[in-house]
């Protein structure tokens, strides 16, 4: 009698344990649908709603030669004081520079004129002399503009050298 009642019971146990087994299976069933139907949704329909896809040709990363000139530019004249854009002391961080997040025209008016103690990136304010490199030419200024922006803040962008030369046009004359 015990040893029948001891064996019911682990047979009731064993059903209990089928029972959750199962579902679990079914909850996980579910779960997985519902992650397969945000996915596609992800992937379609809500997709289409977020708006119409980008115009063509509009936020085309900068050609790979505009890129490599830029990097050549940066490596021979900015990366003794920005190092690979982390910035130090009195020197600002690439990443979240309001400049480079600005249009074009106010990186270059930075390279083009330098700037003193005016910086402040993530809140952090530097007091720092950056010189006016106004002696690089056009193309390393464009591509040292479009190499900074397309890497540190997602702005995809060819720049042209005739950008630049009407930025040094515009600026205002020195005394
Ligand atoms: C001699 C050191 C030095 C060199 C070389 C230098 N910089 Fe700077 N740069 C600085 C300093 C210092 C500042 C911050 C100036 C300030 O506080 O107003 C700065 C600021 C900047 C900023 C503005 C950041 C912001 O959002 O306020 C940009 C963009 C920049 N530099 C790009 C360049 C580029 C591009 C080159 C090379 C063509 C270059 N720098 C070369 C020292 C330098």
């Amino acid at each position: 009698m015990v040893a029948a009642a001891s064996v019911s019971k682990v047979a009731a146990k064993g059903n209990w344990l089928v029972l959750m087994i199962i579902a679990h299976a079914r909850f996980f069933v579910c779960c997985t649908q519902v992650i397969g139907l945000a996915a596609l949704c992800a992937f379609t329909a809500c997709d289409r709603e977020a708006g119409p896809p980008a115009t063509p040709g509009a936020a085309a990363p900068p050609p790979a030669d505009q890129l490599r000139i830029g990097e050549k530019a940066y490596e021979a004249h900015c990366a003794q004081c920005h190092y690979a854009g982390e910035g130090g002391a009195n020197v600002p961080p690439l990443a979240n520079s309001p400049v480079l997040l600005g249009p074009p025209a106010a990186t270059f008016k930075v390279i083009l004129q330098g700037q003193a103690n005016q910086s402040v990136v993530n809140g952090q304010k530097f007091n720092g002399i950056m010189p006016a490199m106004d002696y690089l030419t056009d193309e390393e200024i464009a591509s040292v503009t479009a190499y900074l922006r397309h890497r540190f803040a997602a702005k995809e962008e060819t720049i042209t050298p005739a950008q630049v030369a009407e930025a040094r046009r515009n600026l205002p004359v020195s005394p």
